[in-house]
């Protein structure tokens, strides 16, 4: 089926489970939208990220797309069950594959949570993971200075040593924690400076490589990949600055995105 996948996410964050995509299903024609605009959701209340979230569906959906990866935790703890369940594509999130990659590296049970304030208040990770695995012993801490950080471009260096240490400050009461999770899309881009300063005991876990699996699945399963030939012309949409986006995409990525272009999505408020 040669229709494009949608991926969404409230800014940058969400590139990295593409750019996992893009290197597990390389057939499939993405098209991406980052709400910029209205970046950072995790400290919006669970109506806005959800309303937000559900215009951002709505503008995929016109595109015509055969599948949804919501690459955003936040937007995962508060929609995913009503967007799998009133849609009729398959919808995946990043939460659940999060849960199971830190289930499957943890050799003591005991895992870090790490994501925005929204994420951590909704309980979606530590359910995730207690439904696999209820003895884990369990930490979470929101980190809302993170994803600024990214959207700034601010992703190494001694003030982002400094930010990064300070929020994961409380986390020395869980000394033997062995796994963290990165319960954010934008934390993978801070990956370097949180193990640093976590120390090389903790397995620090991304969710996009098991997303980008379990969406290659659900596509096979449905008899949905791409049987074509023709090159895959990617597109990405931003509700943003065009240039702010394309210059952090291009220092975060090391190569410039072709195809994106400003879109505004906000329905008025009735
Ligand atoms: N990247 C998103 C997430 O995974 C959202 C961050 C935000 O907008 O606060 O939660």
């Amino acid at each position: 089926m040669n229709k494009p996948i949608g991926v969404i996410d409230s800014g940058v964050g969400g590139l990295t489970v593409v750019h996992e995509l893009m290197r597990q299903l390389p057939r499939e024609k993405l098209i991406y939208l980052g709400d910029t605009l209205r970046c950072p959701y995790g400290p919006r209340t669970s109506e806005e990220i959800r309303r937000f979230t559900w215009e951002m569906v709505e503008f995929l959906l016109t595109k015509d797309i055969k599948m949804l990866v919501i690459a955003c935790n936040t937007a995962t703890a508060y929609t995913l069950n009503e967007l799998q369940n009133q849609l009729t594509i398959p919808v995946v999130g990043v939460i659940q594959p999060g849960a199971r990659a830190a289930i499957k590296s943890t050799l003591n049970d005991h895992v870090g949570i790490i994501g925005t304030e929204g994420t951590i208040r909704s309980n979606a990770y530590t359910e995730a993971l207690n439904m696999i695995k209820p003895e884990l012993y369990i930490s979470s801490l929101a980190c809302p200075t993170f994803v600024p950080m990214v959207e700034q471009g601010m992703l190494s260096g001694e003030i982002a040593r400094l930010t990064v240490a300070d929020a994961l400050y409380p986390l020395k009461d869980f000394p033997d924690m062995d796994t963290l999770i990165l319960g954010c899309t934008h934390y993978p881009l801070l990956k370097d400076v949180i193990q640093e300063v976590v120390g090389p005991q903790v397995t620090l876990i991304s969710s996009s490589e098991e997303t980008a699996r379990e969406t290659s699945t659900i596509l096979e399963i449905n008899q949905m990949l791409n049987d074509g030939l023709e090159h895959c012309h990617h597109q990405f949409f931003t509700t943003g600055d065009i240039d702010i986006f394309t210059s952090l995409t291009n220092r975060i990525f090391n190569s410039s995105i072709e195809n994106l272009r400003s879109v505004s999505i906000e329905k008025a408020v009735i």
